[in-house]
């Protein structure tokens, strides 16, 4: 994994976060459209703002081997941009007078599931999550008309396009030592959980997705495509890796 280059964007890129200026005026959606965005938005706030805490300490037991020199700094910057997002968000939510929340129960949900089995299975909830989001902040940039909205969402969109790289790369990495069948199995439940995120995230943001018309049925739909794809560049990405491992085995034979 090239995690330098990881380094090297994610040093370059929080900072626009941090530094971006949002549109001076005020918002002037219909109470029935913002309400229900700035409550929806609220929740993704919350949901971005962990210490990170379990991923950090999960970096630091990958990090030392030899495939994932400099993995526990990536993850690092990448935690931090996490929370840059976090702070980006909670101006935009200010921008649309909602007050922030501190508690909420599909945020709540995450966390406990996120902890159920162990870190490996903690990273694969948070890319589930990351796969929805990319869905959500596509629709908030298309669909919502609040210049502020469009600008925070289209930015989030691209940061979690490249979170989605960033994760892709790892996991090929990490699936590139199991068996075919122990592959298939992974994939298989990575699924599921997927679908089931994705099915409390159409539920709990329903309100949000009527106000931007989308159902949650077209938004499970989105969600699906964007797994599909995620899915199909990681089984091209292990089987490139597959093809240069043995290339290498049978030139060190020879
Ligand atoms: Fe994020
Ligand atoms: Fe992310």
């Amino acid at each position: 994994m090239n995690t330098q280059y990881w380094i090297n964007h994610y040093e370059a890129n929080t900072r626009l976060n941090d530094t971006m200026k949002l549109p001076a005026a005020p918002c002037v959606l219909p109470e029935a459209i913002r309400a229900p965005i700035a409550r929806s938005l609220a929740v993704f706030q919350l949901g971005e703002s962990g210490g990170g805490t379990r991923l950090k300490r999960y970096a630091k037991v990958i990090a030392p081997l030899a495939q994932f020199t400099g993995y526990q700094r990536a993850i690092d910057l990448f935690v931090a941009e996490e929370q840059s997002h976090a702070a980006l968000l909670g101006r935009l939510i200010g921008h649309l007078k909602q007050p922030l929340l501190h508690k909420q129960w599909t945020n709540s949900i995450f966390r406990w599931a996120r902890n159920l089995v162990n870190l490996e299975f903690n990273i694969q909830i948070l890319l589930t999550a990351e796969l929805v989001a990319e869905v959500y902040f596509g629709l908030l940039y298309l669909r919502c008309a609040d210049p502020a909205v469009k600008q925070v969402s289209h930015k989030l969109l691209r940061d979690e396009m490249k979170h989605l790289e960033f994760q892709r790369q790892f996991l090929a990495e990490r699936l590139q030592e199991f068996s075919p069948a122990l592959r298939r199995l992974w994939c298989l439940q990575f699924r599921l959980i997927h679908r089931f995120v994705a099915g409390v995230v159409s539920l709990d943001h329903r309100d949000c997705l009527q106000a931007i018309e989308v159902s949650p049925a077209a938004f499970r739909s989105r969600c699906t495509q964007s797994l599909e794809r995620f899915m199909d560049r990681l089984e091209s990405k292990i089987s490139a890796s597959d093809a240069q491992t043995a290339t290498k085995a049978v030139l060190t034979t020879t």
